[in-house]
């Protein structure tokens, strides 16, 4: 695909893990370091919009699914902070009637190409996009997954966090048509404290052979606090620990996919990661 080079799904099944958080953080993380960063909302929670300030558009996905031949160029907005455009950040936004449109969508020969279609049609060059997705298997999830060149699997340090992960990755297969498809499980709202739980969750991932980031992002309530201002979190809580840990993640996932170009210059302290950009 021309459009967009490089796309990526934040997918779990199981809901509240930190999706929508990880990977608008993730996403602000690359627009800071220059590059065209697109992220879709495909939860009709529409949280994520919400976060950039985009949670009451007129068009939004659900059209495109609704109608696969609608200009996808009419839902391009500029991810906005405090009403402010955030540089090289663009967002399609969500809302409450994506998911039974989706349903309905169902009924198209192409259903599976929805995205995809409508991602070629862009006028605009994207270096990356991200696809925040829904806590269930569906139509949005498929044409997500389908198109992704990396899933990255958000995981909760808490009780049953591996649920789900098994049946993520056989849809994942089945969808591709193949098992070789790049993945990362990246671990969120860690909190070092729990020090029983996050070994006996790391042995559960280590045993199942997943490939794990080595960048966590740790709890913090400004995330919450964020959301309640509905403001990206790495504006709210510029340079904090959490933001440094998000660019750190940043910097992982751009060099699994192999996109050249700037990264973070980050220094690993006693309490944390430093920015040195
Ligand atoms: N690292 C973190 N530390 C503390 N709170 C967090 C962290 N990440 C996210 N949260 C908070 O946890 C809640 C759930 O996060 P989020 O919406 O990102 O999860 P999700 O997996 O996208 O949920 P859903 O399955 O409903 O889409 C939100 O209130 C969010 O502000
Ligand atoms: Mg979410």
């Amino acid at each position: 695909m021309n459009k967009v080079k490089k796309i990526v799904a934040f997918a779990n099944s199981k809901g509240g893990v930190s999706k929508t958080s990880t990977c608008l953080g993730v996403a602000s993380c690359c627009a800071e370091l220059g590059y065209k960063t697109l992220v879709v909302d495909l939860d009709h929670q529409a949280n994520l919009s919400d976060d950039v300030g985009r949670g009451d558009e007129d068009y939004t996905i659900t059209d495109l699914f609704e109608n696969p031949k609608f200009d996808i160029n009419k839902i391009v907005y500029p991810a906005l902070d405090n009403g402010n455009a955030i540089s090289n950040l663009w967002v399609v936004p969500a809302d409450i009637t994506l998911a039974v449109e989706a349903r309905a969508a169902e009924r198209f020969r192409h259903r599976l190409h929805i995205i995809e279609d409508g991602l070629k049609k862009l006028k605009q060059d994207f270096d990356i996009c991200f696809f925040d997705c829904r806590p269930a298997i569906d139509l949005t999830i498929e044409n997500a997954l389908l198109l992704s060149d990396m899933v990255v699997i958000p995981v909760n340090m808490d009780k049953r966090a591996t649920k789900g992960i098994n049946d993520l990755f056989e849809v994942t297969k089945e969808i591709k048509r193949t098992d070789d498809f790049m993945s990362l499980i990246v671990k969120t709202m860690f909190d070092r404290r729990n020090k029983v739980m996050i070994r006996a969750i790391e042995e559960e991932l280590s045993n199942k052979g997943w490939k794990v980031a080595n960048s966590v992002v740790s709890v913090s309530e400004s995330f919450k606090q964020a959301t309640k201002y509905n403001r990206p979190f790495t504006s709210f809580a510029n340079d904090s620990r959490q933001h440094n840990e998000l660019r750190a993640l940043a910097n992982e996932l751009l060099d699994s996919l192999q996109v050249e170009g700037r990264r973070f210059n980050l220094v690993v302290e006693e309490d944390g990661v430093a920015c040195g950009a």
